[in-house]
């Protein structure tokens, strides 16, 4: 089915600033299309000043859902009427649904970055991690990772802000799992020697930053395997040098798919298809809105 441009639409959206090289909507459009629903996905550049307005928006005009992004993600949360636990005890919302009229708060990247490794490498249970990041995406992969069963080494350039992210999820989940280390210190390199999994959760090595990576390619080794958050360009200097070192490597594609499919279950009660949703962010950047 076409989207049907009348009243009876669900709209869904993107608030974020800016929101001009998101690949979202053409993922979730694609996915809506594939399933015949008459749902649209929209980009709105919503102005930190206008935060609160554009979140009431959402009740007044109707709109099913949207998707929040940098820099809205922990400063949303205040102006909405329920959030999920796992949302709060990380601090951060990217998916809200309009139910009835209630707003309700939700977090698919922790659940999206876990979908994507468990289809790439294993479940994480029982394995030793090495976070490399202390901000948002950080947050939600360490949490996700405990509550996987992984034991986590946090690092972080600020090293007090791993200090904190340690200390708060410790408390959270009542187990004593993540352990800070400052980036540039021997206890990383050491941290990340001994490990199974190295998570990059820094923006290192990102367009147009291409040509760095955020650890030295001697802490890599074989036996690791290297998951990249980071999904432009798609092979990161991280992943290349890692594979030099015979590791095996992901970057963050499948993440963004992920987390775009339970975002889209949360509004739709139905499965996408992640083969269209992949094609949909390729062809986008192929379009032009990467280096690619
Ligand atoms: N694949 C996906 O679906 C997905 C989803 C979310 C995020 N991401 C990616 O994850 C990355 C982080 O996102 P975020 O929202 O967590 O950002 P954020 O809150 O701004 O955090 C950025 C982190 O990167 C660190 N950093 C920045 N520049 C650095 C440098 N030159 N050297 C060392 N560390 C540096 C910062 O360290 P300090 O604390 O020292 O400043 C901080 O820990 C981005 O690349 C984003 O695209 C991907």
């Amino acid at each position: 089915m076409n989207q049907v441009l009348t009243e009876t639409i669900r709209v869904t959206g993107l608030f974020g600033y800016p929101v001009i090289h998101s690949f979202s909507p053409a993922m979730q459009n694609a996915a809506f299309r594939a399933l015949g629903l008459n749902y649209i996905y929209v980009p709105f550049c919503v102005h930190a000043d206008n935060l609160g307005a554009a979140v009431e928006s959402v009740r007044a005009l109707g709109i099913c859902g949207v998707n929040i992004t940098i820099p809205h993600k922990e400063r949303v949360i205040p102006y909405l009427d329920w959030v999920s636990k796992d949302a709060a005890l990380i601090g951060s919302v990217n998916t809200i649904h309009n139910y009835n009229g209630t707003l309700k708060g939700y977090s698919t990247d922790g659940p999206g970055f876990i979908r994507s490794l468990k289809s790439i490498w294993r479940s994480p249970s029982g394995c030793r991690a090495v976070v490399l990041g202390a901000g948002g995406a950080a947050r939600a992969a360490v949490y996700a990772l405990v509550k996987e069963g992984a034991d986590v080494w946090v690092a972080n350039r600020t090293f007090l802000r791993a200090v904190e992210l340690a200390r708060s999820i410790n408390t959270a989940t009542g187990a004593d799992r993540v352990v800070p280390v400052d980036l540039l210190g021997d206890d990383a390199k050491n941290a990340l020697l001994r490990a199974d999994l190295l998570v990059n959760c820094t923006s290192v090595g990102m367009y147009p930053n291409v040509n760095e990576q955020p650890v030295p390619e001697e802490w890599l080794h074989p036996g690791l395997f290297v998951y990249d958050q980071v999904y432009n360009p798609l092979l990161t200097k991280l992943q290349k040098s890692a594979q030099q070192k015979g590791a095996e490597t992901s970057g963050g594609l499948g993440m963004l798919v992920h987390q775009g499919a339970a975002s889209f279950e949360i509004w739709t009660e139905q499965t996408p298809s992640l083969d269209i949703m992949y094609d949909a962010v390729l062809g986008a950047m192929g379009a032009g809105h990467s280096e690619l």
